[in-house]
């Protein structure tokens, strides 16, 4: 089972976008996966069910003692399931800060989870308490970047708050692979981007996701990108995009 954390520090880099199409494109590639939504904004769990009534949801887990495999919940796409978040995961800093191992919450609740190809946690734009129970709970981490200016001001401290997490609490942590996303094919995302391959070495996907309204559409349409505009240039960067992650993660 592969665990992915996409992460970054950063708002509005395309963290669960990118996540939600990774998790349709593996699901109708016909893999199981497991999206979970860490994010107390919501966004992930929205965009898969269409409303934030579900209960018990992620913060039950965390913090009620509620079973991970109690909080899974099916969604419109066969094969893809989601634990979903909710808005009072906003005080889980505070709420866990005191716990004993704190850290590895999330871990010791997806150490219950079987039966899934692939498990994809959306994580918050932040290196709150959430975003290391993500780092201590994934197998890789997978780092969207928006190709806009400043892509790379603040890497630096994702960076070394994993570099820290590797050497004190004994995690690997590898980078799997970095996403370069809304590209406009300006002269910036060009510049930004041969910035972000060379930071990076080898670990930039080939396929660059492009700015597509169609993207954000199907987003706020609780749509599957590949069904609501199969042939716009989203959807197709993705479909690659799926491509190239099943054949690193599983040489395909
Ligand atoms: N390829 C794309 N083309 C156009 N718009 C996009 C694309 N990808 C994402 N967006 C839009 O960009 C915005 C930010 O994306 P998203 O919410 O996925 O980022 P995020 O990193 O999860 O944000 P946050 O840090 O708030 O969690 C959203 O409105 C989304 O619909
Ligand atoms: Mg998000």
């Amino acid at each position: 089972m592969r665990i992915f954390s996409l992460a970054n520090n950063k708002g509005g880099v395309t963290k669960t976008t990118t996540t939600v199409n990774l998790g349709y494109g593996l699901a109708r590639a016909g893999r199981r996966v497991l999206i979970i939504d860490t994010d107390a904004q919501s966004n992930s769990t929205y965009s898969l069910l269409g409303h934030l009534d579900q209960e018990p949801t992620l913060f039950d887990v965390l913090i009620n003692g509620v079973k991970i495999t109690d909080a899974i919940v099916p969604t419109q796409q066969e094969n893809l399931f989601l634990v979903p978040s909710s808005i009072n995961l906003s005080a889980a800093d505070l709420l866990m800060a005191s716990a004993a191992g704190r850290e590895r919450k999330l871990a010791r609740a997806i150490s219950t989870v079987k039966d899934f190809d692939y498990i994809l946690i959306d994580t918050p734009p932040n290196l709150g308490v959430l975003t290391v129970n993500a780092f201590m709970a994934c197998t890789d981490v997978i780092i969207p970047i928006a190709l806009t200016t400043y892509a790379l001001i603040g890497i630096g401290i994702l960076e070394s708050t994993m570099q820290e997490l590797r050497e004190n609490l004994d995690v690997e942590l590898p980078i799997f692979g970095v996403v370069a996303n809304l590209d406009d094919h300006t002269r910036l995302s060009t510049d930004v981007l041969a910035a972000v391959r060379d930071h990076f070495a080898g670990k930039v996907f080939d396929t660059v996701i492009p700015r597509n309204i169609k993207v954000e559409e199907a987003h706020n349409q609780i749509a599957c990108l590949f069904d609501y505009a199969p042939a716009s240039t989203g959807a197709q960067a993705y479909s690659k995009l799926v491509q190239e992650v099943l054949h690193r993660a599983e040489g395909a």
